[in-house]
């Protein structure tokens, strides 16, 4: 496995294992990586002949107040799970390269980015889209690998490569949880003991809509109302946001169909948390 740090040789790397028809899957990440990270590097494995894992903590993407200098950087860990999961490249571009002095081009994906985790976070989507972009300008992949944990930036991206025609496939792959039901995050070394049982309440409210909804209960409102109430019992909970939308364009949705993305962001104390369920 090789960590490249340099733009220029990750391009020219990229292009000799392109000129030699062997297909490119690159799973972007800010590092950090846990099982849901693992679980789209080891489908880029499988389906691919060479594969680049990107690990870059992208500061367009955090807002002022954000936790950009206390986003986990466990690097070594990250190189070991890599390792060990035969990832083939590792690229680690420093920021000043990504950005440097000067820098002035940003990708929007409009009335998709200013919805849901783009309100309480403007400019969120806009850095993730710009950096998405230079990654797969720079690498050139075949196929790339989000989770669906992050539903909105999958539908952004999908949308961002079709409307730019950008030649890459994207594949989104299911939510790994842990056994107790949390959906894997990085940002869920910020939760306290008390924080990691407080922060099931996320999947818990998920459950209950499914269960209502396999109860025949169909109208958006009665369910984010049950769901409200679920999580507004922990005192720690603090709700940013329970919508139910149509899951391409992220439009609110008053009476439950298929296709239909039910999706919340819930603060437990500094941890921002978000998860999701499609409902199929
Ligand atoms: O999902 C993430 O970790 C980030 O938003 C991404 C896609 C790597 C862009 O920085």
């Amino acid at each position: 496995m090789k960590i490249i740090r340099n733009i220029k040789e990750m391009s020219e790397v990229a292009k000799k294992h392109r000129q030699r028809r062997k297909s490119i899957g690159l799973v972007p990440t800010m590092g950090a990586l846990h099982e849901g990270h693992l679980s789209l590097v080891r489908q880029a494995r499988r389906e691919n002949v060479f594969v680049v894992v990107s690990i870059f903590v992208n500061p367009a993407q955090f807002g002022a107040k954000e936790d950009l200098k206390s986003y986990p950087e466990p690097f070594k860990n990250d190189l070991v799970s890599c390792r060990k999961e035969g990832v083939d490249i590792i690229f680690h571009p420093e920021a000043k390269q990504i950005y440097p002095e000067g820098y002035k081009t940003y990708v929007e994906v409009k009335n998709l980015s200013d919805l849901l985790c783009g309100k309480p976070r403007p400019g969120h989507f806009i850095g993730v889209a710009t950096i998405v972009t230079k990654f797969f300008n720079i690498v050139q992949p075949d196929t790339a690998y989000f989770g669906q944990k992050d539903a909105q930036q999958a539908v952004i991206i999908k949308k961002m490569v079709k409307d730019l025609n950008i030649p890459v496939e994207i594949k989104v792959m299911p939510i790994v949880r842990q056994k107790d039901g949390l959906a894997m995050s990085s940002r869920n070394t910020y939760l306290s003991a008390q924080g990691k049982k407080d922060a099931l309440v996320l999947s818990q409210s998920l459950n209950l809509a499914k269960d209502l909804i396999q109860k025949g209960l169909r109208d958006s409102h009665k369910i984010i109302h049950s769901m409200n109430n679920l999580i507004k019992n922990k005192k720690a909970a603090k709700i940013e946001y329970i919508a139910i939308v149509d899951s391409k364009n992220l439009k609110p949705i008053e009476i439950i169909k298929n296709h239909c993305l039910i999706a919340l962001a819930v603060k437990i104390g500094k941890a921002r948390l978000i998860d999701n369920y499609l409902v199929t």
